[in-house]
């Protein structure tokens, strides 16, 4: 059952599937979930980390998240609609599943 944020916000901690693993991770809604996979040894891709590139960027799968200052270069708001984010800007909040679309070598 996926979990929502309670009015807490930022103390909440969320599960994160990275699809393209098959890994379930730990993710602290005051974390981006790019960060929390790095920490938890995953290659996720990324460049600048900071939503200007586009590199980290993954379908939204399942779940919501909150999403941290960007340039429209790298997400545009129809993308956001048609369920795509940058993992780099995304913070949970709720259990989430995302995929990136970024080609990598197994
Ligand atoms: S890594 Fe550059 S936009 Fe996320």
């Amino acid at each position: 059952m996926r979990r929502e944020a309670d009015m807490t916000g930022t103390s909440a901690t969320f599960q994160v599937t990275i699809a393209n693993r098959g890994r379930t991770i730990a993710c602290a809604a005051d974390q981006t979930i790019l960060q929390a996979a790095i920490a938890a040894g995953i290659a996720y891709p990324f460049a600048c980390a900071t939503g200007n590139c586009a590199t980290c960027i993954s379908k939204l799968d399942d779940g919501t998240v909150s999403l941290l200052p960007r340039t429209d270069a790298a997400l545009r708001e129809a993308q956001v609609r048609a369920g795509l984010t940058l993992t780099c800007r995304a913070q949970p909040r709720s259990d989430v599943t995302v995929t990136w679309l970024a080609r990598v070598a197994d």
